[in-house]
């Protein structure tokens, strides 16, 4: 049996890793756009999943507002919503992506961003930070946390997957420089899973949870 779906998002992924700047990712990002939810059910697709389902140990439906990192076409806002959440915000590097997302009519407000650089928003506005299948190779940047860090108010939290290139030593030291530092705790970490199961290629990440300080 052909399973053409899962090859094409494991080959559109691919190109976005080994792309040669955060430009030619969000071209391909804007390229791929239309068809992306539909690739993504495909494979399976579990970061949002995992994402919105570790926010709610920690951070009740009602908490506001809520800001999805890495929008998308906006998977995460409509669970987030399904759950209970309202007022929800994103960013997204590409502008594809955000107009699928706009689409849905369920964000607050959606503006074009870039972890990496600064963030258009105030220091502690955010009660709870999301970001999904965002921070892996070819897409953001670990020092993006940092601006999720600064945006997220204290005691509210911070919950994103991170891939396989970025787990171990790199995020370790991550996380361990920003909890020297003061910005945040540690308070969950998932075991392993796999973001893409029903593709032949298994795409390992780890969800994770910090409590901003
Ligand atoms: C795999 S998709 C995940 C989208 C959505 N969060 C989801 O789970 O369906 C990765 C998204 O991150 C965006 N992205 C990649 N690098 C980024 C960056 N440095 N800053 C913000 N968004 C970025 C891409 O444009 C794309 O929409």
């Amino acid at each position: 049996m052909s399973r053409p779906t899962p090859d094409k998002t494991i080959r559109a992924l691919h190109q976005v890793y080994a792309s040669d700047s955060p430009e030619q990712a969000s071209a391909i990002y804007d390229g791929w756009s239309e068809e992306y939810e539909e690739h993504m059910r495909g494979v399976g697709y579990t970061h949002p999943a995992m994402v919105a389902s570790m926010l709610t140990r920690y951070q009740p439906p009602g908490s506001a507002p809520v800001l999805d990192a890495g929008t998308g076409t906006g998977i995460m806002g409509e669970i987030l919503t399904a759950l209970g959440y309202s007022n929800i915000l994103g960013f997204d590097a590409s502008e594809g992506m955000l107009g699928r997302a706009a689409a849905k009519d369920i964000y607050q407000d959606l503006r074009p961003g870039r972890l990496g650089e600064r963030l258009d928003y105030d220091d502690d506005c955010f009660a709870a930070t999301v970001a999904s299948g965002v921070f892996t190779q070819g897409h953001a940047p670990l020092d993006g946390l940092d601006e999720l860090v600064r945006v997220t108010r204290p005691d509210g939290h911070i919950v994103f997957s991170i891939a396989r290139t970025y787990l171990g030593d790199n995020f370790e030291t991550k996380a361990r420089a920003l909890e020297r530092a003061g910005k945040w705790r540690r308070i969950d970490t998932s075991r392993r899973y796999n973001s893409t199961p029903f593709a032949d290629e298994a795409l390992i990440s780890q969800a994770f949870a910090f409590a901003a300080m």
